[in-house]
């Protein structure tokens, strides 16, 4: 039985889902963020910043599970170091299971890759652990990026990304966060991995499609290279450093068709399909009104 979770990016796409569907759950949430005061609900709040390794002890303290979101790329600091600090000792004070929010593929990283250093900091940690590697979100066309997608759909009818013909099985943060709340509060997920993609590849131009059509009016797929969307990083405040090797994975996942797979794993831990881009793009809509 999880009692209490602790979700870590409670603020962000799959976080903020998860709390409530947890909560449905029975489950006690603690919400982390550097902005505490705005915890949905229902939630306690708790001051949590990955680079104040100082916030971890409280913000952890009496939980039985953890929800990790290695936040934004450009948090100060080594994100498996990170990690591991917040899981170290985690075991012995009562955690006993640990869902991490990954990317997809990255199981098939090296072992310096940071992302994968993250997983393997989960997978030593000795903690029952389920790694998420969601696909591309959906909620990157309609809530909060680095990518400022949401403003160029309002501001300018424009999607412009790097893309081309390359096709993506774009996955919602809702599916995300179902299979998260399971893998915190049901037994059986411990050890696996799952790949969360939706339902159909779309290239950029159906991409388009779709959001025109929920939007009441025509929005255009404007091709852009890895220079114009690395500079959109570094505008938002990325590291350039770290906007170097973020615009060339953007770049690789959106032309390469590595991110264009599909597979079950959604519909096998929540019971449902997922959910499809025109069905994303309806609930969306208010987000892209001027
Ligand atoms: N978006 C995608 O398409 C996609 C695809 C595959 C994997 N992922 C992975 O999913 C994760 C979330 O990505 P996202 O871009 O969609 O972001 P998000 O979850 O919508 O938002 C980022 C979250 O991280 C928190 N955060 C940022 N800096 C933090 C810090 N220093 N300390 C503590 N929390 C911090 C923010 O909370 P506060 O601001 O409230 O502190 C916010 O809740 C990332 O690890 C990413 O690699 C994303």
């Amino acid at each position: 039985m999880t009692d209490t979770v602790l979700v870590t990016g409670a603020t962000g796409k799959t976080g903020r889902r998860l709390i409530p569907l947890l909560m449905r759950r029975g489950a006690a949430v603690r919400a982390a963020s550097r902005a505490p005061a705005i915890a949905p609900p229902g939630a306690e709040p708790v001051p949590f910043d990955w680079a104040r390794e100082g916030t971890y002890e409280a913000a952890r303290k009496g939980v039985d599970a953890i929800y990790v979101v290695y936040g934004d790329p450009g948090v100060a600091g080594d994100p498996a170091d990170q990690v591991g600090a917040l899981l170290d000792g985690a075991a012995d004070a009562g955690v006993s299971r640990v869902v991490l929010l990954s990317a997809l593929g990255v199981d098939q990283a090296p072992p310096g890759d940071a992302m994968r250093r993250v997983e393997l900091a989960v997978e030593s940690s000795g903690i029952p652990s389920t790694i998420l590697r969601p696909g591309a979100f959906m909620q990157n066309f309609s809530e909060r990026h680095r990518n400022r997608l949401v403003e160029s759909i309002r501001e300018r009818d424009e999607i412009a990304m790097p893309g081309g013909d390359g096709v993506v099985s774009w996955v919602s943060a809702d599916d995300i966060a179902a299979v998260a709340a399971a893998a915190l509060t049901e037994p059986g997920h411990e050890g696996k991995g799952y790949t969360l993609v939706g339902p159909e590849p779309l290239t950029m131009a159906q991409v388009a499609a779709f959001v025109s059509a929920a939007a009441g009016r025509p929005v255009r797929y404007v091709e852009i290279g890895r220079a114009e969307i690395r500079a959109t990083f570094v505008e938002s405040g990325m590291p350039p450093d770290v906007a170097d090797s973020i615009s060339e994975l953007y770049v690789y996942a959106l032309t390469s068709g590595a991110f264009g797979v599909l597979n079950d794993d959604v519909e096998t831990v929540t019971g449902r399909p997922p959910v499809n881009f025109a069905e994303f793009a309806a609930g969306a809509a208010p987000a892209w009104l001027r």
